[in-house]
Formats: structure tokens, C-alpha cells, sequence
């Protein structure tokens, strides 16, 4: 979480942060901050609590001189609260620091360099930079390298030095970091879309190194006695600017939305051979999935929410164990891991702290990991011993939407791979799986042309405080999705679950005109599903039911249907994520709400 951005080069120093961390906001937006350095004025910061906007209009009323060498943070507030004083950059002597991450040790700091007295915030990023003030003495790689070595937790950070103008120091633990050097000057920023505008050449800041940034040079220094240069990988991106715009779209939600049909093609076609899922340019051996005897599924959020669709589609064919496990909780937990199992890691981003310590936990008791990631080189990506992207470009927005389609796209895939290698689909079954699954490209499309339909039956919804998500069986997996994206932009409280257990308790919550989003195409517990949506009914709940073309519905028993195109039960998530999707974007849209950027809530979860 937050957002960090440095450059410095021949441009307009102001303007390029201010860009950059419009870029980056959706990474936290509780406060936003610049450091510019000019030649009358030295280091200067600017920091002001709420949007990026707010930063601009008062970096407009109160700087005039240009700058060629700055620092930028857009906070997510974890230690200290939402104030002006506890916004990045921090000053501390001949320091100035931006960070991203946590310092656990920041307590132990501020009492052995007696720092109390000097704090002027509660944060434990100025503790760092009080830290390196105090160990700085004219040498910026020394003072790093010493302040890295004391350091308990995780950081990105990039620092000036008022006695090194025009350049600017970055090293991170954990936390990301990526940099370039371009016809336009150096930049390092948290994410690439900081760093597009400028250059599709980057490379990963490497842990335990320090870059430094001059005007039209980069140089990394490893952490020895001589601090001995390094050269690292470069990589380069395959979108563009374009992929990082709205487009015409009012939000990054809606036009993500949008997007997932083709970021399904993208995920999906490239790995097609002889009408079978072929994993082989992606480096993955069929021994992975031949071997194991149990999977496991660890995630975050909506990526955990993809890990229970594959439970369902994965267990009842593979007939060996699938467990999903929410990161936070797996990361602390002593498993039940071992050298046959296969571990699946899924992770939009890449970074997640909690998946990617859980990864690190699976590799330690023997698993075979294999991660399914958006952003190419993520910590993540690079850590897994196997990566399969998706292909879905950048997801801006902070609900995450096409990142679950391309995520579930790669899991069916994976499924039919293992089934087919396993012996329990034969070659024309797993064919007339990945058919299945192509379908549901264009069914999405179908749904996409229903939001007109969609957006007209929120009504409803956003005058309740509360809305439920039912379903049996797959229809459960889906529900969890809707419930979550719901709550997320609408604020409203909305809970899933499994239909036939909300008689054990939930069902005392439906009154009347409690809105009841209730899914049911899974044609083995269609009828037990109905039965469970009539029990609500009766209890003047304000259904709205989600169900297949075809499925004969009584007509008292919804008081709205929206009709799903009529694919296999397996593949109705599809669908159904759209029309999910599109309920949640347009209560928000009725609350006259922040769509991309919710309350409390950041992109890129970076901390525990
Ligand atoms: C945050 C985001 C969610 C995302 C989750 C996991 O909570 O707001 O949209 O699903 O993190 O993120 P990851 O990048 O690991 O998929």
C-alpha cells in the first residue's frame, strides 16, 4: 500500500510526481505528499491529508520555482492517523524520506536514538529517517547500508540528502520498488504505471541493494564492504498508457468491467495446442500436476475467492484433496504441506505481504508452488518455482474485477490440464471442457449488454443497509464474490451464504424488503436452491434471482430475474460475475460514491 515515486532528470520535476501519484493512488489516498529540490530553495515538502488533488491545488498556490529532482508518497495510513504531519515526505536534518511498508522495530529505534522528543509525527517512517539522520555523515551508501541493517519489517524507500542535490537514494525489503533510466530522466516508483509514460525498460529494485538516481544515470550498489556495482534484469512491459486510462469509461471499474472478454482470450488462447490446455511456454512440466496428492489454494480477497470456485471445479474431477486457505491465516498455521503437495498461490498484484509470505511458508515445508499472477516480475511471480500470467493489463480500480475472470480462467485450465494428464478426462472430454470454457467469452458479452437492465434494479438495493448472497454449491463460490464487491463500493453490509444454512441462524436477519441476491444454476441442488429462496420469500425478502435461459422460474417466487446465457453449470461464473459485478458498480454509482477508490480500503495490500 502507498504509493512512492522519485525522479529527477531535465523535465518538470512537480508535474511528473504529481502525474505519477495520480497513477499510483490507488495504492492509498489518505494523504498525498512531494519533496522538491531546487537550486534557491533546497529540499522543500508539500503534503496535504486526502487526494491527490488536494496536493495539486496547493502545490499550485504555493510553489513557483521548478524543480528538476523530487520524491512523492500517496499514503494508506498505517501507523499514525490521518494528519497532515504524518503524510510523506519526512524531514528529518539533512534527510528527507518517503516509505512504504512498515517498520516493526520503529519502537526500539525511537528509544535507543532518543528520538521521543524530536518526533513531530506518530509515524514509523519518520523514525526511520530520524535513524539515517543520525547515521548519515556525507556518505549516502554507508548511511543506507547501516539503517538496512537494523531495520525489522518492510520498507521502499527513497530519500534526498540536502547535501546531494539532484540525486536521489531508493532500497526496499519486501515492499516494491521498480526504476528506469530514460531519454527523460531517472525514475523509481512502487508500480510500473508510474513508469510507463516514460519508458516500457525497467527492472525490479533488487532487496539488499541500493540504487542511486542521477539525471541520466542508475547505478546499483550491492551491500559490501565496497559497495561493488550491479547490474540487474531488465524487463520491459507489454501494455501501454492506454491500458492504464479510463478511455471514455467514467471509471476504472466499469471499463475493467469491460475488459474481460478479451483479457480472457488473452489469458486463455495462447495456451491452447491441439485443443488442449498446453502450459508448456509458461515452463510448466506435467510432472507438477501428475505428482501431488493434495492442492492448496492460497489467496487474498477476491484471488481467495477464485481459490473456492476451483475447489468446486477441481475436487469432484481430480478426486484428490483441495484446501483453500485464506493467506493471513495459512502464513500462521504449521499445515498439513509436504513435498506432494501442490501449492497455488494466486495474487493479482504479486505483492501481497500475507500470499507472499504463505508462499514462503509452503516452499519451507517441501511444496511444489506454482503462482497464477497479473503483474509480471512481482515478488511473487519471481518467487513461486512456476508462474502462469494472466493477461488481464493493469487493474487500476481498487474492486477487483477482471483479474477474477482471468484468474478463474487460468485455474479451469489448469484443471483440464491435470485431469487430462491424471487420467480422469479423456482427450475429447478435456477438448469439450476448454469449448465450454471459450464460451463463456461471448457470454460475458451477452451479459455485458444487459447493464442498462442491471443498473435500473439497484434501486432497490441502495435504500437497504443490509443484502444477502445465496447459493448452493457453486453458486456459493460465486456469491462470496458478490458479496464482497457489493460491500466494498457500496458500503452496504452484505453477507453469502451457502442457502441451505441460512436457516441456522441467518434467516432471523430477512425482514421485509431485505434485498436477497439469490444465484441458482447449478442444475444437481437447483430445486433445494429454489426451496431455500422461497423460505426468504416468505419472509418478505426483495429477491432478485439470478438464473439460467430456459430455467422455469415461477413468477412469485423473484421479484426480479436477471437470465444468465445457458452454458454449462461449470462455466455460468462467467456470467455471473458480470452481472455481480455491474449490481455492486452501479450501488455505488446510486450512493453517488467513489467507485475506484473506496474508503479505508488500498490496491495492493503491502502489510499485514
Ligand atoms: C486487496 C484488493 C483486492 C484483492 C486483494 C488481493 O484487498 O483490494 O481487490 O483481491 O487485495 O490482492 P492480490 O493482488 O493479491 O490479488
Amino acid at each position: 500500500m502507498c504509493g512512492i515515486i522519485g525522479y529527477t532528470g531535465p523535465l518538470d520535476g512537480k508535474k511528473i510526481l504529481l502525474e505519477g501519484l495520480s497513477g499510483l493512488e490507488y495504492r492509498g489516498y489518505d494523504s498525498a505528499g512531494i519533496a522538491l529540490c531546487t537550486i534557491d530553495s533546497g529540499i522543500e515538502v508539500f503534503k496535504k491529508v486526502g487526494k491527490v488533488s488536494n496536493l495539486r491545488d496547493y502545490c499550485n498556490q504555493h510553489t513557483a520555482a521548478v524543480s528538476h529532482c523530487g520524491i512523492g508518497h500517496t499514503r494508506w495510513a498505517t501507523h499514525g492517523g490521518v494528519t497532515d504531519e504524518n503524510a510523506h515526505p519526512h524531514r528529518a536534518g539533512r534527510v528527507t524520506l518517503i516509505h512504504n511498508g512498515i517498520i516493526e522495530n520503529y519502537h526500539q529505534l525511537t528509544e535507543r536514538y532518543h528520538l521521543e522528543e524530536e518526533l513531530v509525527s506518530q509515524t514509523d517512517s519518520e523514525v526511520a529517517a530520524r535513524v539515517l539522520d543520525r547515521l548519515y555523515q556525507g556518505d549516502p551508501l554507508a548511511a543506507l547500508g547501516e539503517l538496512s541493517g537494523m531495520l525489522e519489517g518492510s520498507y521502499g524507500f527513497c530519500v534526498m540528502f540536502d547535501d546531494q542535490p539532484g540525486n536521489i537514494y531508493a532500497m526496499r525489503s519486501v515492499s516494491p520498488l521498480v526504476a528506469a533510466c530514460t531519454r527523460s530522466g531517472s525514475l523509481v516508483a512502487s508500480d510500473l504505471t508510474a513508469l510507463i509514460p516514460y519508458t516500457r525498460e525497467y527492472f525490479v529494485v533488487p532487496e539488499g541493494k541500493i540504487v542511486k538516481l542521477t539525471p541520466y544515470k542508475v547505478n546499483i550498489y550491492s551491500l559490501d564492504e565496497n559497495f561493488s556495482k550491479y547490474t540487474p534484469e531488465m524487463m520491459s512491459v507489454n501494455w501501454n498508457m492506454d491500458a492504464a486510462m479510463k478511455n471514455g469509461y467514467p471509471h476504472f471499474m466499469l471499463k475493467e468491467i469491460h475488459e474481460q472478454p478479451e483479457a480472457m482470450k488473452n489469458t486463455i488462447l495462447p495456451r491452447i495446442n491441439k485443443g488442449l490446455p498446453d502450459f508448456s511456454d509458461d515452463g510448466i512440466p506435467d510432472d507438477l500436476f501428475a505428482d501431488c496428492s493434495q492442492i492448496h489454494v492460497i489467496a487474498c480477497g477476491t484471488a481467495m475467492h477464485t481459490g473456492m470456485v476451483a475447489q468446486a471445479i477441481m475436487e469432484p474431477v481430480l478426486r484428490i484433496p483441495v484446501t483453500v486457505t485464506i493467506a493471513s491465516e495459512f502464513r500462521y498455521q504449521d499445515p498439513l504441506v509436504d513435498d506432494k503437495t501442490l501449492v497455488i498461490v494466486i495474487s493479482q498484484s504479486g505483492e501481497t505481504i500475507d500470499t507472499l509470505a504463505a508462499l514462503r511458508l509452503a516452499q519451507e515445508y517441501g511444496a511444489r508452488t506454482l503462482s497464477i499472477v497479473n503483474v509480471k516480475g512481482s515478488t511473487i511471480a519471481r518467487e513461486s518455482d512456476y508462474v502462469l500470467y494472466t493477461h488481464a493489463g493493469p487493474e487500476i480500480a481498487v474492486a477487483s474485477t477482471k483479474a477474477y475472470s482471468v484468474q478463474l480462467a487460468a485455474l479451469y485450465m489448469i484443471a483440464c490440464r491435470m485431469a487430462y494428464i491424471r487420467g480422469k478426462y479423456s482427450r475429447e472430454e478435456a477438448v469439450r471442457f476448454l469449448t465450454d470454457l471459450l464460451d463463456a467469452v461471448p457470454a460475458m458479452e451477452t451479459m455485458l449488454t444487459q447493464a442498462d437492465f442491471i443498473k435500473g434494479i439497484v434501486t432497490h438495493i441502495i435504500q437497504s443497509p443490509d443484502a444477502f448472497f445465496i447459493g448452493r454449491g457453486l453458486d456459493y463460490a460465486f456469491s462470496l464474490e458478490g458479496a464482497l464487491k457489493l460491500k466494498e463500493i457500496s458500503y452496504i453490509h452484505a453477507e453469502a451464504y451457502a442457502a441451505g444454512e441460512l436457516k441456522h441462524g441467518t434467516i432471523a436477519l430477512i425482514s421485509e424488503k431485505v434485498p436477497v441476491i439469490a444465484t441458482a444454476t447449478q442444475q444437481h441442488v437447483f430445486s433445494k436452491t429454489i426451496s431455500n429462496i422461497r423460505e426468504v420469500k416468505a419472509r418478505g425478502a426483495y429477491v432478485i434471482l439470478l438464473a439460467k435461459e430456459g430455467s422455469i422460474i415461477d413468477s412469485s417466487l423473484a421479484d426480479v430475474i436477471i437470465r444468465i446465457p445457458d452454458l454449462d453449470d461449470r462455466f455460468t461464473v462467467f456470467p455471473i460475475a458480470v452481472a455481480l459485478q455491474l449490481i455492486a458498480y452501479y450501488a455505488s454509482i446510486g450512493k453517488n460514491l467513489d467507485v475506484d477508490q473506496p474508503r479505508n480500503l488500498a490496491k495492493s495490500v503491502t502489510v499485514e
